[in-house]
């Protein structure tokens, strides 16, 4: 049905992206890939093998020695699935100390393009209108109010049982996050000018997953 598409998806953390990605894909039968998951699975590699965050050529030098992938949704670290791994709240922590390190950044681009060549595809992140296919069919920007996005971060962690961290405790390290993202000189979380601007905050999530399909069928 399509030949070639792809939808690129930014925004801040909590916005709704890889929920609403993963649906638009299972709907329209393409595929999602997740590009947040692959710079969660390399931050996951460093903290294992314990090395100091500012130390970045021990950094690069382990990212020539690590192998990442993602099929059919899940995500591959050194050909071990870490789907459960990277969602700790100890990854969302360090993580974009990693993600802003030129080489890392690169290393990431090379593969997620690799991965999304000749193919279908809706990929969700934080530069995918703006660097990695800034060519895509359609860009979409997702947000929504930093209360509501801590509230579903808290929701989706109290579920998985991480019950020590409170409400106030996730706002601030999201905050945090989507302040170095934003601010990193590489790569930083911005809405791409030709992005359609979708804020979730009083969206349900069929809601938004209409939204995008039906814009990306001409509706
Ligand atoms: O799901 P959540 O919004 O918490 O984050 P994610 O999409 O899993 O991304 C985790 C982190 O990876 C972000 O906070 C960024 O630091 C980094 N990231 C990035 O730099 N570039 C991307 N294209 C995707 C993620
Ligand atoms: O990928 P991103 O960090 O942007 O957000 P997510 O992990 O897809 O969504 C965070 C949480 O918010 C998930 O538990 C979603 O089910 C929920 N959500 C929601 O309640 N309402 C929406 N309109 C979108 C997401």
């Amino acid at each position: 049905k399509y030949n070639n598409i792809s939808i690129a998806v930014d925004g801040p953390a909590g916005a709704g992206k890889s929920t609403i990605s993963k649906l638009v894909a299972k709907k329209m039968n393409i595929e999602y890939i997740d590009t947040g998951a692959m710079y969660r699975a390399f931050t996951l590699k460093v903290l294992e093998k314990g090395i100091n965050l500012n130390d970045e050529i021990k950094i690069i030098e382990e990212l020539n020695s690590t192998y990442i992938d993602f099929i059919n949704g899940h995500i591959y670290l050194d050909n071990k699935n870490v789907d459960k791994q990277i969602r700790d709240n100890i990854i969302s922590q360090n993580v974009s100390d990693i993600a802003k390190i030129r080489e890392v950044r690169n290393g990431m681009i090379r593969l997620q393009r690799d991965i999304a060549k000749d193919k279908n595809i809706i990929m969700d992140g934080r530069d995918i209108g703006t660097v990695v296919l800034p060519k895509s069919n359609f860009k979409f920007y997702i947000t929504a109010s930093i209360e509501e996005r801590a509230k579903r971060r808290y929701k989706d962690l109290i579920q998985k049982c991480e019950k020590s961290i409170s409400l106030e405790q996730i706002k601030k390290e999201i905050e945090k996050r989507d302040e170095l993202d934003s601010t990193r000189a590489i790569g930083p979380l911005k809405k791409a000018k030709d992005a359609i601007e979708i804020n979730t905050t009083y969206k349900s999530i069929n809601e938004s997953v209409n939204l995008i399909v039906d814009i990306v069928e001409g509706r």
